[in-house]
């Protein structure tokens, strides 16, 4: 069995982040999103993974290279423009070579992992496997209908939800999948949609069947679900301590703090991760917080937020709080009259004073 991990699309719902960088590679507890889908693969015995790639390629290819720091190996697959994830099947046969294929959306996080999925579809062994979750607004997702036992209907975001059980981001497909994508048409927004190809494998005779998560997984598409994300992955972190906490510090609950990081009278309180040669100065770090390497905090409290690399955030006199701060960003205050708010933000930025 295969993988094939998608990692081209947009991005739009996180600009201005995706303006400069893929999505895929926005960190979580300090570590890029697109790492956890390549961890759950390989967990589940799989070591060969197609990457499909767009604009952002070089960062990707840069970040996973050949796939030996996970004893994989990757190849990469390149998608023309983000013409859906069916699209980027299509694109996907020639690697994929009539095996069965686990597809992973690469900006969605599983916390079980799919090693029980992945088993489940080689004991049924049906022509396709869909994660389903459970979910209180279905109205904003692919949600299915089930009928004794398989998957008799798919729908988009429906306004009536005929169930509650949404479409997680992850599938398994045997070849049957390359029928279905080269026989469906473009959608009303011009992209061949996953949803439209299980629909056809439902209504041709092929088997479809459900498998329920039970526990959380997490689409990271808007900045809200990359913050809840970061708080989910914190819940289970370990303490570790390689950098350096001065005495007049104090370190309470689950911390990371990496090499080369300096805590000085600061107060961390976990779950925290603190990434490389950081430094924090009289500052307090709040629980649910992860920052990046680099980052330099003076005078400020940062809580449930996630910092960047290289940013610089001194003086604030105001709890920051929810916020994803992006990379070499510097957020200060000054003293000086008239008391004003000077901002330099770009494209699709969004900044909340109170
Ligand atoms: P989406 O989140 O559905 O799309 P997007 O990345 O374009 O984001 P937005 O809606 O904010 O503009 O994509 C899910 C995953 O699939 C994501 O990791 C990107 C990837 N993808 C592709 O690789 N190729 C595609 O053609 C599309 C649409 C998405």
């Amino acid at each position: 069995m295969k993988g094939l991990i998608l990692s081209g699309g947009k991005g739009s719902r996180l600009r201005p982040l995706t303006h400069t960088s893929a999505k895929q590679l926005i960190p979580v507890a300090n570590k890029p999103i697109l790492f956890y889908a390549i961890e759950s693969l390989k967990e589940a015995g799989i070591t060969d993974i197609g990457i499909i790639v767009g604009e952002t390629k070089t960062e990707v290819m840069k970040e996973v290279g050949d796939g030996s720091n996970w004893g994989v190996n990757i190849t990469y697959i390149e998608q023309e423009a983000p013409l859906g994830l069916a699209h980027a099947v299509k694109i996907a046969e020639n690697y994929i070579c009539n095996e069965p294929f686990v597809m992973f959306l690469g900006d969605n996080l599983i916390r079980e992992g799919i090693k029980n999925f992945v088993s489940k579809f080689q004991c049924n062994k049906p022509n396709s496997l869909i994660l389903l979750s459970e979910v209180d607004q279905p109205q904003h997702f692919g949600v299915a209908v089930l009928k004794n036992g398989k998957i008799s209907q798919l729908v988009e975001k429906p306004e009536v939800p005929p169930s509650n059980l949404a479409l997680v981001g992850v599938y398994i497909f045997d070849k049957n999948i390359f029928k279905a994508v080269n026989r469906i048409k473009p959608s009303w927004r011009n992209e061949l949609e996953i949803t439209d190809a299980i629909q056809w494998l439902v209504e041709n005779g092929y088997n479809v069947e459900p498998h329920l998560v039970s526990g959380w997984w997490k689409d990271t598409g808007k900045p809200e679900d990359i913050i809840e994300a970061n708080r989910l992955i914190l819940e289970n972190i370990n303490t570790k301590i390689s950098g350096y906490v001065c005495d007049n510090s104090s370190v309470q609950g689950r911390a990371i703090i990496e090499k080369g990081a300096r805590i000085i009278n600061s107060i961390i309180r976990g779950p925290v991760v603190i990434g490389k040669d950081s430094v924090i100065t009289n500052s307090y770090i709040g629980p649910f917080s992860s920052i990046s390497n680099q980052v330099n905090i003076i005078n400020s409290e940062i809580e449930c937020s996630i910092v960047l690399e290289k940013s610089i955030i001194k003086d604030i006199p105001s709890r920051i709080d929810q916020s994803l701060v992006g990379r070499k960003v510097t957020i200060t205050s000054s003293s000086s009259k008239p008391q004003t708010l000077q901002l330099i933000i770009g494209d699709n930025s969004k900044a909340t004073v109170s």
